[in-house]
């Protein structure tokens, strides 16, 4: 059972965990917090004892808390590592020198969680170290919350990391981390760690395809599938985001991640608080295969939201079929053909509103396209549902092309800066999500969607990464958080979407797998890994997902061949043996599938569902 203990003699907290201990404490001064242990579970009594870092000096070029283990460092005296914080305060002081003001413990269901408060010496800033722990895992959630107490006009924050995760001192380490592009997301790749940093960050606004924010640490590359010490940590956050692995002089190593800093800054404002994203840890002495599986179980049991489905049910898309030539006719052929098969939810993908016929027009114009669906959506609706599926709709509400009518309407809703080019990505530009208005039109558009239609998936797409982050109308005041406030709205409007609906599930797309992480999956049932459906390519791209993710939010389709991407056939079964270890859907354009086609494709589908429903997490155990 999770447990959380303070001892007051030797000013230290230990956090029990399934099989693990952690240890922080304060130094002697109560001016820095020192991180003691984090490793295989130890007494509470042996982890008090151990003392903190002893710091020698290296000369006069350091100080002792510059070179210690500290577990969060501000900003301020003699700190030249990455730090976690930095500030300017209203007066131009730009370093922070706090001390440890209060802590509590509070348990709720099956989790714990320890807050250790410090504050600033001489300006009004409290800054909060939250740490919550579970029943039955090795996860330790880390957040950290600021506070302008008031009195001094607002606080700069120029740099506002989550935590700072710190494996043991040992000769070397190797970090092993998720690479890509589109159509080639999640793959693994891995470098022995030498004097200095590593970045893996996103500055697109989004989580991204080219580094997903999740890392592993292992001793002198000992850890195996089966066996070793891993240290693992992952962020719970959609946006631009950063994480820095930095071998200091000493040799000693330690990961610290959050909100990238790269043009950012955010004015808190006096009295006002600031929730930042949770970066979470995770150990395992059971090598890449404990690590793995202790992330699955916790997405599984406390991230991915409630749902009534014991296995996600089998879905067909219709995006490779029919691209944006969808029509009510054309979709309730396909549907009827997934019925036959087993198909559960049906979905609808891009092209079915406002002047939608390629790429070049109508994002942003949510209704219906009455050329294409001339009785509206809820005729194929009915007909979906009387053939016993659900029906899924596709959306990319954060974008918006220049030939729309809600473009022509608002310019000045999209970032962009004056004087300066407006970039297209596939044709569109992104709405500042960060005002409220379009926060507001958002929500109202797709509630009024959901409430006119019985519709019971929604696949949340995104198609470009962000550029030109401006917002001329803010820039008196604070338009670089833009890149806390987009991503803080988007969480909102899922999050309202959801409450306003609850029978609902959805999907997180980036064209792709550019948005997976740990702070879309508590919002969404499932997850789009890739363009990518070619069942060769997408073997390395689920080893890497299935490193940090539970293979059940996993979409994977079955489609034809030769592949779009890749232009490589491969047989049925296999393609079908691939898609089966995630949440199985079927992409294919079933108007063009053999009769034999059919019904082998019914027969594994059947197959999956027994095989599932048997156990409703053998998914999670058949990529591992
Ligand atoms: C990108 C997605 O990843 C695809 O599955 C499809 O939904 C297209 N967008 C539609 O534009």
């Amino acid at each position: 059972m999770a447990d959380i203990t303070y001892n007051a003699a030797s000013k230290c907290w230990i956090l029990q965990l399934e099989g693990s201990t952690y240890c922080i404490g304060l130094s002697e001064d109560a001016s820095s917090l020192q991180h003691i242990y984090w490793g295989p579970r130890i007494a509470s009594a042996v982890a008090s004892e151990m003392v903190h870092s002893s710091a020698s000096l290296m000369g006069p070029f350091e100080s002792p808390t510059g070179i210690s283990r500290e577990e969060y460092a501000p900003w301020g005296e003699m700190r030249f590592g990455e730090p976690g914080l930095k500030v300017e305060y209203a007066d131009g002081t730009r370093a922070i020198e706090w001390v440890f003001d209060e802590h509590g413990f509070e348990r709720s269901g099956a989790s714990q969680t320890l807050w250790l408060r410090f504050r600033d010496q001489a300006y009004p800033l409290l800054v909060t170290l939250y740490y919550r722990i579970y029943d039955d895992h090795d996860v330790i959630e880390r957040w950290v919350q600021l506070e302008n107490t008031g009195g001094n006009g607002p606080v700069t924050i120029e740099q506002a990391l989550s935590a700072d995760w710190r494996p043991p001192r040992r000769e070397r380490y190797r970090l092993t981390y998720l690479h890509g592009r589109w159509g080639k997301e999640m793959q693994v790749a891995e470098v022995m760690l030498g004097p200095g940093k590593i970045i893996l960050e996103s500055r697109r606004g989004m989580t991204s395809h080219q580094f997903n924010p999740w890392v592993a640490l292992d001793p002198e590359a000992n850890a195996t599938e089966e066996s070793g010490e891993v240290w693992s940590a992952a962020l719970a956050w959609s946006g631009s985001w950063k994480i820095v692995v930095e071998t200091t002089p000493r040799g000693e190593v330690h990961c610290i991640g959050g909100l990238n800093d790269f043009d950012f800054r955010y004015h808190l404002a006096e009295g006002e608080q600031l929730d930042l994203p949770a970066f979470v840890g995770l150990y395992s002495s059971k090598g890449f295969g404990g690590i793995s599986r202790g992330w699955h179980a916790y997405e599984r049991e406390h991230i991915l939201p409630e749902t009534p489905d014991a296995v996600r049910p089998v879905l067909y898309n219709s995006w490779e079929a029919t691209t944006f030539a969808v029509n009510e006719q054309n979709q309730l052929e396909l549907a009827e053909k997934a019925a036959k098969l087993g198909v559960e939810v049906f979905v609808v993908d891009d092209g079915w509103f406002g002047a939608r016929d390629n790429d070049h027009a109508g994002l942003g114009d949510w209704t219906v396209n009455r050329e294409k669906f001339p009785r509206g959506l809820n005729p194929l609706i009915a007909q979906v549902n009387a053939l016993g599926m659900r029906f899924g709709l596709w959306v990319e509400p954060e974008m918006v092309n220049p030939n729309s009518d809600l473009y022509r309407t608002h310019p000045d809703w999209v970032y962009h800066f004056r004087q300066r080019t407006r970039s297209e990505g596939r044709n569109q530009l992104v709405l500042n999500l960060a005002r409220d208005d379009v926060r507001e039109w958002m929500f109202v558009t797709l509630n009024a969607l959901l409430s006119e239609h019985n519709i019971e998936f929604i696949k949340w797409d995104l198609n470009r990464s962000f550029s030109e982050p401006g917002w001329p109308d803010e820039v008196e005041r604070n338009p670089q958080r833009v890149w806390l406030d987009h991503v803080r709205n988007l969480y909102w409007v899922i999050d309202e979407l959801r409450r306003h609906h609850p029978h609902v599930a959805f999907e997180s797309c980036a064209g792709g797998g550019g948005r997976v992480d740990l702070g879309i999956l508590p919002r969404v049932e499932q997850v789009w890994p890739s363009d990518n459906t070619d069942a060769l390519d997408r073997l390395r791209i689920q080893e890497g997902f299935s490193y940090a993710y539970a293979p059940r939010v996993m979409m994977c389709w079955v489609t034809d061949c030769p592949n779009f991407v890749t232009k490589r056939t491969v047989p049925l079964s296999y393609r079908f043996h691939v898609a089966m270890a995630g949440s199985l859907g079927i992409g294919g354009d079933l108007s063009q599938w053999t009769p034999q086609e059919q019904e082998e494709a019914g027969g594994f589908i059947a197959m999956y569902k027994r095989c599932l429903l048997y156990t409703s997490d053998a998914a999670d155990d058949l990529t591992r």
